[in-house]
């Protein structure tokens, strides 16, 4: 398990370019599963996340071609609906696959993706709306079986909550259906549209309505295309907490800030001046960092939940008591007692963590144990006094290319120690 050593003293600065959408680039590569073409992705990242996706993609018989932040899928020769319990557990999010192969084959076969370090994940939305569709769902010994029941000419599904993985798993699996799929209270994340865009540029007919609702006329048959998936944006808010904490001053490109406009407050209040331009945005942090008391992930476009732990690293040095409410994943403070190690003074009560800033961190080493949460380690880490060194890096792997030289090239002082 690889460690990385962080050391203090370094004020970001300098401009980057923000990877391709760890959240987008899955469900699109598991989408060219519907395709039975040619697609090329550009703009994929490369994570552990997106290398577990092509083994499956290669397990189902496409043929995968990747370099240079582009993946070439041809999908033409999928040959089978399974996906075993090897691959699955590579990665948590392979569900998202079990839309598109009952898309592409009408049935569909893999183990149950099971919990993970933020919480039990159930995928209770998925299968009941799956059942809607027509499909017949059978669970016995951690094993999914679904199979297309009947032809539906119109299914529509309201969901309790707007999960991110239900709302693609119906869409993959409307695509190519033979009628009409409603989707009220969807997901309305920008990877959601992200994922639609690809898919309506190879030939579906999927469209938005107000307040999340999603309308897919099902297609008979799709084509290869050319898309370039989305910056990931809370890769770039990650950037931007490491900026706050070292009084740095950098500036990110080719990002959309439509995709994380409700964080921009969150950094404003703290004292960071921001410059939006859209595709580019620029923050300075001048001055110490002030307490912000209301931050509560919610779905979006509300705070996002994947943002807390970074930001959460960045107040542990602002002046006063920060609240920050986690509402989306019930065990996502893992990262709190790695950052108590370094002198912060957190408090958790429930879902509900008080942050009392203080002077100043102190390195030692710590553990990453999730992706955000050690993402957030790195963070501390860049404003620690001494050195800090990090743990179980293959966590912050799964979502961020390379962080040790994303963060190098804006003048950190960190490296990579491979064990
Ligand atoms: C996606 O996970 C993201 N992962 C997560 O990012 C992100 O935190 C999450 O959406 C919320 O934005 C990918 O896109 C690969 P959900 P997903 O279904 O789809 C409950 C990261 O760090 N729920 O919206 O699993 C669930 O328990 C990762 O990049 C049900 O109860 O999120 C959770 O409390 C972490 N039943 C809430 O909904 C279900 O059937 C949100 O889950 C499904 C979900």
């Amino acid at each position: 398990m690889d460690s990385l050593i962080v050391n203090s003293g370094r004020r970001l600065t300098g401009e980057t370019a923000v990877q391709g959408s760890k959240n987008s680039s899955l469900p699109i590569l598991a989408a060219t599963v519907l395709v039975g073409g040619v697609c090329q992705i550009h703009n994929c990242p490369e994570l552990t996340d997106t290398k577990a996706a092509i083994a499956i993609l290669r397990h189902l018989g496409c043929k995968v071609k990747t370099g240079n932040n582009t993946v070439t899928v041809d999908s033409s020769t999928v040959s089978c609906y399974n996906i075993p319990d090897s691959l699955m557990r590579e990665m948590r999010s392979s569900i998202v696959f079990l839309g598109s192969i009952l898309g592409r084959t009408g049935k569909a076969e893999l183990s149950a993706p099971g919990g993970c370090e933020i919480g039990l994940r159930p995928i209770d939305l998925h299968l009941s709306s799956l059942k809607v569709m027509g499909y017949k769902i059978e669970e016995d010994y951690g094993y999914i079986r679904c199979e297309k029941a009947k032809d539906n000419s119109s299914s529509v599904i309201s969901l309790s909550f707007p999960s991110v993985g239900a709302t693609e798993n119906i869409i993959l699996a409307a695509a190519l259906s033979k009628g009409r799929t409603i989707i009220h209270n969807a997901a309305r994340e920008p990877e959601i549209y992200d994922l639609v865009a690809f898919l309506n540029e190879c030939g579906c007919k999927i469209s938005f309505r107000m307040q999340g609702t999603v309308i897919i006329e099902g297609v008979k048959k799709l084509h290869g295309c050319r898309y370039s998936v989305m910056a990931d944006r809370i890769v770039a808010l990650t950037y931007m907490t490491g900026a706050a904490i070292t009084g740095g001053d950098i500036s990110l490109n080719g990002i959309n800030t439509n995709h994380f406009r409700t964080v921009l407050p969150v950094f404003e209040s703290a004292g960071c001046r921001i410059e939006d331009r859209k595709s580019f945005l620029r923050i300075r942090a001048d001055k110490p960092l002030r307490a912000v008391r209301d931050i509560r992930t919610m779905p979006y476009p509300g705070f996002p939940t994947d943002a807390q732990a970074p930001i959460m690293a960045m107040l542990t040095v602002a002046q006063g008591t920060s609240v920050i409410i986690e509402n989306i994943f019930e065990s996502r403070f893992k990262h709190v007692s790695d950052l108590v190690r370094m002198g912060a003074k957190i408090k958790i009560e429930g879902k509900i963590a008080l942050i009392d800033g203080v002077k100043e961190l102190y390195g030692t080493t710590v553990t990453a144990s999730d992706l955000r949460g050690g993402a957030a380690l790195v963070v501390a880490g860049l404003a620690a006094k001494g050195s800090t060194v990090i743990g179980n890096v293959s966590h912050i792997d799964r979502g961020y290319e390379k962080i040790e030289e994303s963060f190098k090239n804006l003048g950190a002082d960190i490296k990579r120690v491979k064990h």
